[in-house]
This record gives structure tokens, C-alpha cells and sequence, in this order.
């Protein structure tokens, strides 16, 4: 068995899907098994850009399969207007290549409502307003609605009447508009048709699969520090972003996992709220966001930008058992003259190499900056690893001591083509 899971190193935005996308080639079922609509990820195939949110980016295969795992929060609607979006390519999903948990909650209105209202108040933290925290909330109450619902209709009309009433409470609270019953149970019954085909026990499809042999990737949405436990609470997203966090969001065993990679850019970016110890100031973080095209593919904004974080890489890589490290966006930081790495952090006058548990603490730290070799030019058309500048090499090199990983691929671009690949995940 070699299966791999995909994480993302840092705050969400790394490059996981081209890596998932490329690291597809060795698996038979991509699997997604937390988060929903706030991740984004930007795809290109045969020169078409292609953003998907709640689809994992194994969908532009046509013979892999897809799945929507347990841990998942959904938004119909939205992944009702993504399937269409792939007829064009003749990717569009069939019941076969998509399985969608029938244990995964649903996002519905009022979870996107109460987002909205929360985030123009005085304790935002930027979300991305796709309703996934009042989701997890109401996953966590007991009270949600879930896929399976959707296959009985008395059912989802109890659960969904329920939920409703929790919900224009407080987005009365709030001073929202309070939503109607009706419309929203007849737009859900209409989707449920629809979707009944793909709606499946996941679990146990994987279990089936597994043991016909089947090579299983788990691609990890958001990153580590946006991770509900590990992350830089309470600026973080409400779900599991751990490798570990598939086997309860996909129903499998620890030993299901396989090998987890971590994706890394060769800097940092965050969007949203929160700290971020490595931030660059103006205008070095603008040069570093109109380089790499920073701007997030599902809010649009503007990312903040700073430079490579080894305390925070080497955090992550401990939490989520990282054995491998891809790292992308390589041939943006060749744009600096001489890139800067934070090697550590000052914390009330004492030196420290990780994360404080506190965001407030991690807020006071000072980074330890070091200004590293450049390796100015092009890399984009470099295709093996020797073929990279001296500077770039050891870039690489000083991210492995210092991370204890091996760094498994380098992207050069953002074309499939563009990726040195160091290792075959046979
Ligand atoms: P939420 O997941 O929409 O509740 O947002 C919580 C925090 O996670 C905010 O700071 C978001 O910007 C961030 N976030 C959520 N999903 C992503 C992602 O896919 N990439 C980057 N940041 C994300």
C-alpha cells in the first residue's frame, strides 16, 4: 500500500492543487476529507484555468475517482454550479469518478448569512464567508443537516425546521434577516435529486477500494496553521487541516495514510487575520504579491505576503508527521536579489525554533531574519534538479537540515510541465 496524503504547510494557498493534481498520476481515488467551499484551488489544464472550491483537484482526471469525504461541510448550490464549470473540458462529474459522504454536513443560507453578520462585526477574522464556521457550529451542536438527509424527506423537514429556528434566532441577534422555511426545503429537494446518484458511504467505499488494491490520496484543504487545534487560535478555520484529520473525516485507519507531504511556497503568504511573525513590510510584501500573483482564488483578496518561516515549517511538519516536504512557486523568490528567511523567533528576550501555543504570544515575536544567496534568472524552463542555479540548491538544501525533510518536488510554475519531480511515488 502506498498511499499519500497532501497537507498544506502553512496558512492555506501553498500550491496543493497543482501538487495533488501532478501526484494524482499515482493514485486511483483522490479523497477530501475536511473544510468545503473556502478552499480554492487554481488548476490548469491543456492551458485553461480552472477553479474548484468544494471538488478536489484529482477531478481534472478523468479516470480517478473522487470523494467527498465524512469531515466535509457542503454547499450544494455550490457544487452544483462547479460540475458544469469541468462539461467544457469533458470532465464533468458522473456518479462513477464522484462519491459524496452521506455523513458530511450541509452548508445551507442561513450558515452563510451568519458568517456575513459575524464578520462585519467587531470580532471578525476574515473568513472567507462561505459559512463554514456556523456549519461546523451547528455539526457540533447536533443539530445540523446532513447529505443522508437529503435521501429522506421527512427527515431533512424535521432536521431542517430545527436547525432554522436556531438559526434566525441568532441571526436575529445579529439584525439579519430572518429566512423562510419553504423556499429553502423545495431549493434542497430539488438538489437532492440531482445529487442522489453520487451520494454514497464513503467509508466504506474506501475500505472496498483499499482492498482491491486501490491507491488512495487524501488532499488536506487550508493548512496547517489554519488548523482548528494546531493553528493560530482563534484565527483559524473550524476543521481539522491535519494529514491525521483524514481518518476521521474519511473513515479509515491510521495506517490508510501513507506518506504525508507537506506543501510549502518558498515564502509565506495569510489571508485573513491573525499573526504572522514572518510578514514582509510595503513595499517588499507588494513586490512579493505582484511576483507570485497573490490573490486569493476564492475571495479575491489581496494576500499578506512575508518571507519563508522555518520555525512555523518545521511546526507543521511535527503536528501533521510531514516525511516530505513539495515546494512551490520556487521561481518567484528568484525575483529577489537576495531573499530573506526567518530562521527564528524572540520571544521576551529568549530565542525559540517553534510555534507558542498563544496567537497572542506568536503576535509578540520578533523573526530572526537571514538574507540567503540569490538565484536570480528563469527557472521556469529548468527540468531537473542539477539545472537549477548553486543558490537555489542550496536554498533547497538549507530548508531540508533545517526541517528535517526531503524536499520531493520543486514547482517552477505554474504548468503541470514546470515541476521537478525528485522522487517517484510508485
Ligand atoms: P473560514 O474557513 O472561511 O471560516 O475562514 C477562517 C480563516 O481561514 C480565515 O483567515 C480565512 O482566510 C482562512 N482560510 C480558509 N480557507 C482558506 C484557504 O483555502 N486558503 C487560505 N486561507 C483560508
Amino acid at each position: 500500500m502506498n498511499n499519500i496524503s497532501v497537507v498544506g504547510a502553512q496558512w492555506g494557498d501553498e500550491g496543493k492543487g497543482k501538487v495533488v493534481d501532478l501526484l494524482t498520476g499515482f493514485a486511483d481515488v483522490v479523497v477530501r476529507f475536511s473544510g468545503g467551499a473556502n478552499a480554492g484551488h487554481t488548476l490548469v489544464v491543456a492551458g485553461q484555468q480552472v477553479i474548484v472550491h468544494l471538488l478536489p483537484s484529482g477531478v481534472i482526471h478523468r479516470e480517478k475517482t473522487c470523494v467527498l469525504g465524512d469531515g466535509m461541510v457542503i454547499d450544494l448550490s455550490g457544487l452544483l454550479e462547479e460540475m458544469p464549470q469541468l462539461e467544457p473540458l469533458n470532465l464533468r462529474p458522473t456518479p462513477e469518478s464522484l462519491k459524496i459522504s452521506a455523513r458530511a454536513h450541509l452548508v445551507l443560507p442561513y450558515h452563510r448569512e451568519l458568517d456575513r453578520l459575524r464578520e462585519s462585526g467587531r470580532r471578525a477574522i476574515g473568513t472567507t464567508l462561505r459559512g463554514i464556521g456556523p456549519a461546523y457550529e451547528d455539526r457540533a451542536a447536533r443539530r445540523g443537516c446532513r447529505v443522508c438527509d437529503l435521501l429522506h424527506p421527512d427527515r431533512l423537514r424535521e432536521r431542517l425546521r430545527c436547525a432554522l429556528e436556531v438559526a434566525n434566532l441568532r441571526i436575529q441577534a445579529l439584525g439579519g434577516q430572518t429566512m423562510a422555511f419553504d423556499p429553502l426545503e423545495a431549493t434542497l429537494v430539488a438538489q437532492a435529486e440531482q445529487l442522489r446518484p453520487f451520494i454514497v458511504d464513503t467509508s466504506l467505499y474506501l475500505q472496498r477500494a483499499m482492498r482491491a488494491n486501490k491507491r488512495m490520496l487524501f488532499e488536506g484543504a487550508q493548512g496547517i496553521l489554519l488548523d482548528i487545534d494546531h493553528g493560530t487560535y482563534p484565527y483559524v478555520t473550524s476543521s481539522t487541516t491535519l494529514a491525521g484529520g483524514a481518518c476521521g473525516g474519511a473513515g479509515v485507519g491510521p495506517h490508510a495514510l501513507g506518506d504525508v507531504i507537506g506543501v510549502t511556497k518558498a515564502y509565506v503568504t495569510r489571508v485573513g487575520e491573525g499573526p504572522f511573525p514572518s510578514e514582509a513590510p510595503e513595499p517588499e510584501a507588494e513586490a512579493l504579491r505582484k511576483a507570485g500573483h497573490e490573490f486569493g482564488a476564492t475571495t479575491g483578496r489581496p494576500r499578506r505576503c512575508g518571507w519563508l518561516d522555518l520555525p512555523a515549517l518545521r511546526y507543521a511538519a511535527r503536528v501533521a508527521g510531514m516525511r516530505y516536504l513539495a515546494l512551490t512557486k520556487l521561481d518567484v523568490l528568484a525575483n529577489f536579489d537576495r531573499p530573506t528567511v526567518c530562521v527564528a523567533y524572540q520571544l521576551d528576550g529568549q530565542r525559540i525554533d517553534s510555534l507558542p501555543p498563544d496567537a497572542e504570544d506568536l503576535a509578540k515575536v520578533e523573526p530572526v531574519l537571514q538574507e540567503v544567496e540569490g538565484f536570480g534568472g528563469d527557472l521556469r524552463g529548468v527540468s531537473d534538479f542539477q539545472g537549477l542555479p548553486a543558490g537555489a540548491r542550496d536554498f533547497v538544501a538549507m530548508i531540508e537540515r533545517e526541517t528535517d525533510l526531503e524536499v520531493c518536488l520543486l514547482s517552477v510554475g505554474p504548468q503541470r510541465d514546470q515541476t521537478i519531480l525528485r522522487r517517484a511515488f510508485r
